[in-house]
């Protein structure tokens, strides 16, 4: 019973991965991780030093510079996770704007860029005991995951989920914006060479358009639980 075991989530943008994720490693005492952070914190680095803008992606400096960008995580405990940074900056707050969800898959597709930061994924997860989302931890990052769930809802609800976060950040945006990102993204991160988000043969798929949290938290938590007692 104390053995612990690696899930993967994945699915499309603004699924509520994370909120499932977070959730689940509170519940088991597991470490979340939101690889997806660590996507858009390359972006953050990408556009900080100008590589990538509205109409210029100059790719070959991006690669050249991959060192210069350190990644950590660090626990904050007045929230109850742990925030992104990048070379000692806390990021948090400035990866989840509408302006770097607009360039983040285009860096996600490089993969150099996804080299890099699978490997500190794969080394997070070595002990197991982790929760990971993203796009392609069940088929890339950790394939031997014991529980992989891929997460699917309508764009429309996507949209609308993630345009209420936003607002209620108090970022200024349009629901159109948001919604034209949210496709954006799932076609670009679909279609990609490297990686594509896709299900893995044995994820299990949950649609929760129609589930409250509650609802969905209870669901994944019996497929845990189910888990848990064949280890
Ligand atoms: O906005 P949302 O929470 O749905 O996305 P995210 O998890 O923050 O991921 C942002 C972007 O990073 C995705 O749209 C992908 O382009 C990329 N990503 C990826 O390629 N692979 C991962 N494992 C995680 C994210």
């Amino acid at each position: 019973m104390n053995k612990k075991i690696t899930i993967a989530i994945d699915g499309y943008s603004s699924t509520g991965k994370s909120t499932i994720a977070k959730q689940l490693a509170n519940q088991l005492g597991y470490v979340y991780v939101d690889s997806g952070a660590m996507y858009r914190a390359m972006t953050f680095f990408a556009m900080k030093n100008e590589f990538i803008s509205k109409d210029h992606f100059d790719v070959t400096s991006l690669i050249e510079n991959l060192d210069k960008a350190q990644l950590k995580f660090i626990y904050n405990p007045s929230i109850g996770f742990a925030e992104m940074y990048l070379n000692d900056e806390n990021i948090e707050k400035a990866i989840r704007t509408l302006e770097v969800s607009n360039f983040v898959s285009q860096v996600a597709a490089i993969s150099e860029v996804r080299k890099k930061l699978v490997t500190i994924q794969k080394e997070m997860g070595k002990n197991k005991g982790v929760v990971m989302d993203g796009r392609d931890i069940g088929t890339v990052v950790f394939t031997d995951a014991e529980l992989k769930i891929f997460m699917t809802s309508s764009a429309e609800t996507r949209a609308k989920r993630r345009f209420d976060e936003l607002i209620e950040k108090g970022q200024e945006v349009s629901y159109d914006d948001v919604y034209t990102n949210v496709v954006d993204r799932d076609r670009v991160d679909t279609t990609r060479k490297d990686s594509p988000l896709v299900k893995a043969d044995d994820a299990i798929e949950i649609d929760n358009s129609n589930l409250t949290k509650e609802e969905q938290f209870a669901i994944i938590l019996k497929l845990v639980e189910e888990k848990l007692r064949d280890v």
